[in-house]
């Protein structure tokens, strides 16, 4: 009798890079989900350094945040048992690719994405080449993997388009060699806004420190950011249009605690926001404690660290080595012996 065969599970890759330490809404908006899918799928993420650097970084800085990002992903729960977890710069294929897929990619395309002209406008002294071309780069994250799904959030789907594009123009040319990848939105990809201005999203690169909580910020501080949060004039917390910094604070809640908006809302029916508020910032600190805890186990042994992304790297390198090799053959390389 023979055995039943299970379908091959199917492959999921995202990436984050390493710039400063995470925030909550990268937690929840992110991490938090890539830790619920390892097991469902084969999973790959990434600590995308090579991305970084599109923007000025301070090298020790930066090697800094690549190992407390790499840390802090494992603390998120992120398995190298069960997934493979590795460091963008440490599989030098990610690289090769992005100047192939970059002659299949036109200066139209990458002119149209929003996210260029932002950071352009933002880092005016720095319009690098490397910025342009980047959506090039995570576009051969992707396909270098041959992903089927990439969970993203909301800012990064007009990259994921156009690695859709991509990898369809480069199979028409070429014949087929790529899968064509989709995004990966699930259910509870709450994407959080910023405490002092909800109708922005939570970013690390606020310049107002009350903006963000971060996933690393102690007890006292995650209170006071919560304390501070910008609401309304009204009292009553309910999930309203219009209620921005209030369905921000409640989609936060939500997530940590697991409860629908109808159970916060009859919990602080008639207490106003004080109350609210404290109860935020409690349950935010009381989910993060655990993860907190981890990280600064893991921090504290580089050499398991370093380990793990070695090992990461190399799993990474055997799977895009085929994938490369591939792409070489199509465009018509000579094979290297
Ligand atoms: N560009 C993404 C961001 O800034 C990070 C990233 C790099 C990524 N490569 C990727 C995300 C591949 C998904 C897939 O958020």
């Amino acid at each position: 009798m023979s055995e039943p065969t299970a379908a091959p599970k199917k492959r999921i890759f995202s990436a984050i890079q390493p710039t400063g330490v995470f925030t909550l809404g990268n937690y929840i908006g992110a991490i938090r989900n890539w830790h619920k899918l390892q097991d469902d799928f084969d999973s790959i993420y990434c600590i995308a350094d090579l991305h970084a650097i599109t923007v000025l970084q301070e090298p020790a800085e930066l090697r800094k945040n690549t190992m407390r990002a790499f840390a802090l992903m494992l603390a998120c729960g992120i398995d190298p048992k069960r997934s493979i977890t590795f460091v963008q710069s440490q599989n030098p294929h990610h690289a090769e690719l992005s100047w192939v897929l970059s002659c299949s990619t036109m200066f139209g395309e990458l002119s149209r994405m929003t996210q260029f002209k932002d950071k352009s406008a933002r880092h005016a002294d720095n319009i690098n080449a490397g910025l342009f071309t980047y959506p090039v780069l995570m576009a051969a994250d992707i396909l270098a993997y041959n992903a089927d799904l990439v969970p993203i959030g909301a800012d990064q789907k007009q990259h994921l388009e156009l690695a859709r594009n991509i990898a369809q123009r480069f199979n028409q040319r070429y014949g087929e060699t790529f899968t064509v990848p989709d995004g990966y939105f699930p259910e509870q990809g709450a994407r959080l806004m910023s405490l002092q201005d909800p109708t922005k999203k939570m970013s690390k690169s606020d310049e107002n420190a009350n903006a963000c909580v971060y996933i690393l910020d102690d007890k006292d501080t995650i209170l006071r950011k919560f304390k501070r949060a910008v609401t309304d004039s009204d009292t009553e917390v309910c999930y309203k249009e219009g209620k921005d910094g209030i369905n921000n604070l409640m989609t936060i809640y939500g997530a940590v605690t697991g409860k629908t908006m109808d159970e916060i809302t009859a919990e602080f029916a008639g207490q106003g926001y004080g109350p609210f508020k404290e109860a935020v910032g409690e349950a935010v600190a009381d989910h993060l404690a655990p993860v907190q805890a981890e990280y600064a186990r893991l921090i504290a042994d580089k050499a398991y660290l370093t380990q793990c992304m070695t090992e990461g790297a190399g799993q990474a390198f055997r799977i895009t080595r085929k994938a490369l090799q591939k792409v070489y053959r199509r465009v018509g390389f000579i094979d290297r012996l």
